[in-house]
């Protein structure tokens, strides 16, 4: 995680514990002072309504409520990603690991597809943010079975899918592209993100750590145009928009 001098807030009404445990993960000073929101340096809100990170203008939240549009059967299987993963070729509820969880977006789209999904998000800011969405969504009757079927480990996932004995019939990867050069060119979610964490710095070591686990199928998320994660050559890839899914039969069984 970069130093950016993170503060952490706790409102009336805000999950105090989670608070705490995050500045033990951290080391970030907490405050009971309102964040002034125009400041650069991030802030992690514990508020009544969940969990806000702000800074330099800018806000975010895991709020997996608004995908729900995407979730309605007609509109889930365009998906790219469910279109890459071909579930139904995967045999009955298969299991899937999600070893870069971010915000749980593209977990969530995973689960809804019927897989079991495994979370591993390893910056404890984004873990905070995605537990909190995901506690949210287990509340919202829409929502509950899908995100029942997704479980968040705090880790880095290199070192679970190195040690690990579980088999998952799909590893997904969605490392953080490098940043672009004209920021305004970039969502104001991935500005939030890229000032928590910084682009993929083992490439290599998490392709190999996935390939290694001898997935059905390892799907690796990319930006339309970029290269290949650690320049490694996928069977086929499906693109859609702006982003690219390289796919790669780790055991050679799956279409
Ligand atoms: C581009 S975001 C993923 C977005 C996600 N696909 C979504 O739908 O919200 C990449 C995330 O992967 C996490 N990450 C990168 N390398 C990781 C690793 N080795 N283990 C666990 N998390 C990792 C980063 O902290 C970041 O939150």
């Amino acid at each position: 995680m970069k130093d950016n001098g993170i503060i952490i807030y706790t409102a009336q009404g805000g999950d105090v514990r989670a608070a705490e445990r995050l500045a033990g993960l951290t080391g970030a000073h907490v405050t009971a002072e309102p964040p002034d929101k125009t400041r650069r340096e991030l802030c992690v809100a514990f508020t009544e309504g969940g969990v806000v990170l702000s800074g330099g203008g800018m806000e975010l939240r895991a709020d997996l409520s608004k995908m729900k549009p995407r979730l309605r059967r007609g509109n889930l299987n365009f998906e790219i990603l469910i279109r890459a993963a071909k579930p139904g070729a995967l045999g009955e509820a298969p299991s899937a690991l999600d070893a870069t969880a971010g915000l749980g977006e593209d977990s969530l789209l995973l689960a809804a597809a019927g897989f079991t999904v495994t979370m591993c998000e390893r910056d404890p800011v984004i873990a905070a943010l995605l537990r909190d969405g995901l506690s949210r969504a287990a509340s919202d009757p829409e929502l509950s079975d899908t995100v029942g079927r997704m479980t968040l480990i705090e880790c880095d996932s290199v070192e679970l899918m190195r040690k690990s004995d579980t088999y998952f019939e799909l590893i997904l990867l969605d490392p953080m592209f490098p940043e672009r050069k004209k920021s305004g060119l970039i969502k104001k979610k991935l500005q939030l993100l890229q000032m928590l964490e910084s682009p993929c710095d083992g490439e290599e070591e998490l392709f190999c750590a996935a390939y290694a686990k001898k997935p059905r199928k390892l799907l690796i998320k990319r930006p339309a145009k970029g290269p290949y994660l650690a320049g490694k050559k996928p069977d086929y890839s499906i693109t859609g928009g702006t982003a690219r899914y390289d796919c790669y039969k780790c055991d050679n069984t799956t279409g």
